[in-house]
């Protein structure tokens, strides 16, 4: 067995044509532009529109464009992680639907369900398979349809999200890559954030659905304290634990679920705004799709050697950082 460190080759995404704006959310429930952009920093997100599409579409194109940057044919994965709250079906794995779509024949699949925090704990877990020498090239996934799970009744969640799909090839690395990450969970059996029913406790009835428990929910100002709180101390654990300061660092990519929440993870590690990627205003919160919308929108600015912070938090609760050389 090796023990190579696994690295980015080929990052991809898929966002949906139509464009959701706030103007347009005005219509839908009691909110204004000013409101959402001053409380958290989104203009507009893409929602899916057709529903014969859902998140295997999406994560199946952001594939296809994360093999062909690699330079990777599909027969050559060993392995697909899809990060997913919203999967086409609770199985078969939305990770099996793109394995076959894509043609990875002797890949093996499976979704992992870690919110927003997902896309982190699939670039972790792929790594270390990479890392392992279990696997040479593996496909990470980042994937949701928001827009399946959202009352848009309801303001305090509906201008907030949005759908989309990133993706990321894996491969061995000679030097830099994925160098070490740290995760965290703590049940949230307050249901801070949640969808209450469509799983084995609360399955599909009429009441779950006249009460739009198949909706999520969210006591955004106690996820709030909690997501500032979790995504500046993890990634200040990441970075003293590898003795990294501010200026070593070339760019935070933090999670987008709210302006203010990036901003104030940015102050506690001492990094100026110029390096942090921020897109929100473009996508909203796209679950565990953001991540991989931030490198594929940064990548031209990426050089080999960069030194990358990634955090996250959301449901679960999760909440994680990952500490990468970019080397492509
Ligand atoms: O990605 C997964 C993790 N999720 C997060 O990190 C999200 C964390 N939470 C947040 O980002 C914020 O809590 C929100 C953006 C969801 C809400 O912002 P807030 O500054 O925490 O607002 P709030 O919930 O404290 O509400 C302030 C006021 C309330 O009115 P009153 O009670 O002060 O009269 C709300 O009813 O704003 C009202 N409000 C709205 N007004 C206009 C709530 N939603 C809206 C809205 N438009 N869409």
């Amino acid at each position: 067995m090796s023990l190579k460190r696994a690295k980015i080759t080929g990052v991809g995404r898929y966002v949906p044509e139509y464009v959701l704006t706030n103007a347009e959310l005005e219509t839908l429930v009691d909110t204004n532009d000013e409101w959402i952009r001053s409380r958290t920093g989104i203009s507009e997100r893409r929602i899916l529109k057709d529903p014969e599409k859902a998140t295997a579409f999406m994560a199946e194109k952001a594939s296809r464009e994360a093999l062909e940057e690699a330079g990777v044919d599909a027969s050559e994965i060993d392995a697909i992680v899809i990060a997913t709250v919203t999967p086409d079906y609770i199985f078969p794995a939305t990770a099996a639907l793109v394995q076959k779509r894509i043609g990875a024949t002797k890949a093996y699949g499976f979704d992992l369900s870690a919110a927003c925090s997902g896309f982190l704990y699939a670039l972790s877990t792929g790594g270390m398979m990479i890392e392992s020498g279990r696997a040479k090239k593996v496909l990470v996934v980042g994937a949701d349809k928001m827009s399946a799970i959202v009352d848009y009744t309801d303001r305090t969640t509906c201008i907030l999200f949005g759908d989309a799909a990133g993706a990321v090839v894996l491969e061995e690395a000679d030097s830099g890559g994925l160098i070490d990450f740290v995760h965290h969970t703590e049940g949230d059996e307050d249901c801070m954030l949640y969808q209450p029913a469509g799983g084995s406790l609360r399955p599909a009835s009429i009441e779950t659905v006249q009460n739009r428990m198949h909706s999520l929910r969210q006591d955004g100002r106690s996820v709030f304290k909690k997501a500032t709180e979790g995504m500046a101390d993890v990634s200040l654990e990441i970075m003293e634990r590898n003795n990294l300061k501010g200026d070593d660092v070339a760019w935070l990519v933090p999670h987008q679920a709210n302006l203010r929440i990036i901003n104030a993870t940015a102050r506690r590690v001492g990094l100026s705004t110029d390096k942090v990627m921020v897109n929100i205003d473009k996508y909203g919160n796209t679950t565990a799709a953001t991540i991989p919308l931030c490198l594929y929108d940064w990548k031209d600015k990426l050089k080999n050697g960069d030194k990358l912070i990634l955090s996250a938090f959301g449901g679960g609760l999760t909440w994680g950082a990952v500490y990468l050389e970019w080397n492509k």
